[in-house]
């Protein structure tokens, strides 16, 4: 029996995955609760003097470099062109747009290029972003469980969906909400443009359009919803003030405001991990964004009743206050922001 070289090259893709999947499942079950042990046996002292320190602080950051690696190998072997939507989704694109420099001098979550750059850009990021939760997202379930419990059913006329991605947040919303008119933002046209194909592949007929959402050049006055999901905390917090300025422009009275990101815990040890993972994973706002108090920011451009509440992905989803159970794991502090805009 003889196996092609084209097998035994995707033989090698797959086991490179495989690989790097078990090694990120690893530092998040064994690797980081051992740090934390030595964390809480040791009060004072330094984080990076702890002896599993360096173990962590290499496996968060050369797994993350190894996953886009197997993933960029992945794409590379088949075609690295996104096709032109033919579904009921549409894409619009903006080539005068002009790309923030916080946005592009910077590879986000240590992504080669970015998201932004080419058509490989954003395919790559998609077949990262479903592998990067470490199975926990499949057929997308978390972003179901933020549309499903964190968002009030109403007769919605619009929603937008603020750094809509490849469109993985913005697709529940249509399907919750059929008769809305469902519009994703983003800055990267080959993004939209995966958006408009993978909305049209599921029959949903969400419009996609490149614009950078602190001036998406949405009408006043046109939106009952605004939601993002893991936006806020890639932008300065500047530009985060910016995008409260302009929800609030774009928001009908009444209309409500959903920012699924992340926030501080009051653990000591959880916060510092996220603030180095920020810095491992290039999102050098991330941080930033969670030291900023952002209910305040939305109440100074015109919110009211703004709140964080904690978001569980593994249970019900929203939990209804700032508090999380308990979990050994490394896993990410989720929360919703949530606000209104007076009627
Ligand atoms: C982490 S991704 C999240 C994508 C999507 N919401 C999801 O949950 O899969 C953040 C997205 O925000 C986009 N983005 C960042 N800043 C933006 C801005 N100012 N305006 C529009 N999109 C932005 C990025 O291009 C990226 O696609």
């Amino acid at each position: 029996m003889s196996t092609s070289s084209s097998n035994v090259d995707a033989i090698g893709r797959d086991a490179a995955l495989d690989f790097v999947l078990a090694l990120r499942r690893r530092w998040a079950d064994t690797v980081y609760p051992q740090l934390r042990r030595e964390f809480d046996a040791a009060p004072g002292a330094p984080v990076d003097t702890l002896p599993t320190y360096a173990w962590f602080a290499w496996l968060e950051r050369g797994s993350q470099q190894m996953l886009w690696r197997a993933v960029g190998d992945a794409i590379g072997a088949g075609d690295r062109r996104i096709p032109p939507a033919t579904g009921p989704a549409t894409a619009t694109l903006d080539p005068s747009l002009a790309l923030p420099a916080w946005y592009t001098g910077c590879d986000i979550h240590v992504q080669p290029g970015g998201v932004w750059r080419d058509d490989e850009s954003a395919l790559v990021y998609e077949l990262g972003a479903k592998l990067v939760m470490l199975g926990e997202n499949d057929d997308y379930r978390f972003h179901r469980l933020f549309v499903e419990t964190s968002v009030p059913t109403r007769a919605y006329r619009r929603i937008v969906d603020f750094g809509c991605g490849f469109g993985k947040s913005t697709w529940p919303f249509k399907a919750l909400f059929p008769e809305a008119e469902v519009i994703g933002i983003d800055l990267s046209a080959p993004c939209v443009r995966l958006a408009a194909l993978r909305a049209g592949e599921r029959g949903l007929a969400v419009q996609f359009r490149q614009a950078n959402a602190v001036a998406s050049g949405l009408e006043a006055g046109s939106t009952d919803l605004v939601t993002s999901t893991m936006l806020v905390h890639e932008m300065p917090v500047a530009e985060i003030g910016r995008l409260f300025v302009e929800a609030a422009r774009v928001l009908a009275p009444g209309g409500l405001l959903r920012f699924l990101d992340f926030q501080r815990t009051g653990d000591a040890f959880r916060d510092l991990a996220m603030v180095e993972h920020g810095r491992r994973n290039n999102e050098p706002f991330m941080p930033l964004m969670m030291a900023a108090d952002l209910p305040a920011m939305a109440q100074s451009a015109g919110f009211v009743n703004a709140r964080w509440v904690a978001f569980d992905e593994r249970a019900q989803g929203r939990l209804g206050e700032l508090a999380w159970p308990t979990r050994a794991e490394w896993h990410f502090p989720w929360a919703v922001l949530e606000a209104e805009k007076p009627a």
